[in-house]
């Protein structure tokens, strides 16, 4: 198993550019089942998951080849309805070809899903979503088989704001017969995303970003090529660590208006933000303020996937700081590794109650998933002596070369 091995105490200096999105990609991959023609996707990023996904697209039929940063993926043949167990079960996202495969071929064939062990994450709101629209479905052994002989658009209210859910059910909508309303819909960035691909191959849906989105069905799609959006989770971990390690950094092809609810809080702590049309400037000179508060929400609310590396920052920032994960359950395994490099940090429940001291201290740590492994490996830059962060196969998940991204802006890390 890899490693990263990092000395500790550099501030980070320079520019770094943000790779496309990983939940975009993956999400867009799912939806390229839908498209009865040739799809090109530009700037394809290196992560592991969304190598997997294409692995499980070529399985389904889909021809897939790579030229450069670019992936074409010619979906005509696509005729095999089941999505194969090993790799079902290695990626989340695999659940979010339920809805394309159902729509394109009518039956579908997927296990539950793998991904980061962060909580007991259901699917319950996938499976009553599909069902409102036609779906029988049949649970058995682990997996989850589904027929439709007639997908028929209806309105479906979430009872949660699921992102997977609201990707799942507007995917399934689009070839469905007739109107799909999907009410309490999931506003992230990356389902409008999805929604501007499928429409890009002549989808018709409207309102992804707001709570109600309208999916008319359409008999089929075509063609097309798409640039999905910038990773804004990776945006905000490059961000992180510029104010953990101190510096100046210039985070270069992202929108700030994604990230807005961490930039607010940069802010108030004192950082030192230019924004510009793509990029973000941070600049740090002093010791940090603690944030005061931190709270997961779904979006704009500040996102589940920045609480590991934003906990690392208050844990050398001045003042006390109390995180409350919301969305899952068990997205703290972090802080007990976080304890053993000299942060002061008490738990109870979903929360984490975080005192600053002056800095870490290296030691040996686990990145338990993938966000934990990015907030290890900013912890084990800001702190004294070296620190060797294990199981960062988590990290190659959702990160293109972390190490190598951070070695660039002045961090000193060995993957070995
Ligand atoms: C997506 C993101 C993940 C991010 C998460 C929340 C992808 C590939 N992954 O995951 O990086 O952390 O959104 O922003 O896009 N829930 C249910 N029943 C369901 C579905 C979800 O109870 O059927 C609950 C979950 O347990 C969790 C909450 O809803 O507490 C949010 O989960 P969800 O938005 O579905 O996350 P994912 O789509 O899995």
């Amino acid at each position: 198993m890899d490693k990263f091995v990092i000395n500790g105490g550099k501030k980070l200096f320079g520019e770094i550019s943000v790779p496309k999105a990983k939940n975009s990609y993956l999400a867009i991959l799912a939806g390229c089942v839908l498209s009865s023609g040739v799809v090109v996707l530009h700037d394809c990023p290196q992560f592991v998951d969304v190598s997997k996904m294409l692995d499980i697209l070529s399985i389904l039929g889909a021809k897939v080849k790579k030229r450069d940063r670019d992936v074409e993926i010619d979906c005509r043949y696509i005729s095999n309805y089941k999505v194969p167990q090993d790799l079902a079960r290695q990626i989340r996202s695999s659940i979010f070809l339920l809805g394309p495969i159902i729509g394109r071929l009518k039956k579908a064939l997927v296990s539950y899903p793998g991904g980061c062990d962060i909580g007991s994450r259901p699917i319950d709101l996938h499976l009553k979503g599909l069902r409102t629209l036609n779906v029988e479905i049949n649970e058995k052994f682990g997996m989850i088989e589904c027929e439709a002989h007639e997908l028929k658009g209806n309105d479906f209210h979430l009872d949660y704001p699921s992102v997977g859910a609201t990707e799942n059910i507007m995917m399934a909508g689009v070839l469905a017969k007739g109107r799909t309303r999907i009410f309490n819909a999931a506003k992230e960035p990356e389902i409008v995303d999805l929604q501007n691909f499928i429409n890009k191959m002549g989808g018709k849906i409207i309102g992804a970003g707001t709570d109600t989105i309208i999916v008319e069905g359409v008999e089929s799609l075509s063609s097309c090529e798409y640039t999905p959006m910038a990773d804004r989770i990776i945006a905000g971990t490059y961000l992180l660590a510029g104010a953990t390690c101190g510096g100046d950094i210039l985070v270069k092809d992202v929108k700030a208006c994604h990230i807005y609810s961490l930039l607010n809080k940069l802010k108030d702590a004192g950082f030192d933000i230019k924004i510009k049309s793509d990029s973000i400037r941070l600049a740090s000179s002093k010791r940090p303020v603690s944030f005061g508060k931190i709270e997961t929400m779904p979006y704009p609310g500040f996102p589940t996937d920045m609480q590991p590396q934003a906990l690392v920052l208050q844990t050398i920032s001045s003042g006390v700081c109390i995180v409350t994960e919301n969305l899952f359950e068990t997205r703290l395994k972090h802080v007990p590794e976080l304890v053993k490099m000299g942060a002061n940090i008490t738990m109870k429940d979903r929360m984490a109650i975080i005192t600053g001291v002056d800095t870490l201290y290296g030691t040996e740590v686990c990145s338990t998933d993938l966000r934990a492994g990015a907030a290890l490996t900013i912890a084990g830059m800001q702190a004294q002596g070296q620190t060797v962060v294990t199981n960062i196969h988590n990290i190659d998940r959702g990160y293109e070369k972390l190490d190598e991204a951070f070695c660039k802006l002045g961090a000193d890390i060995k993957r070995v």
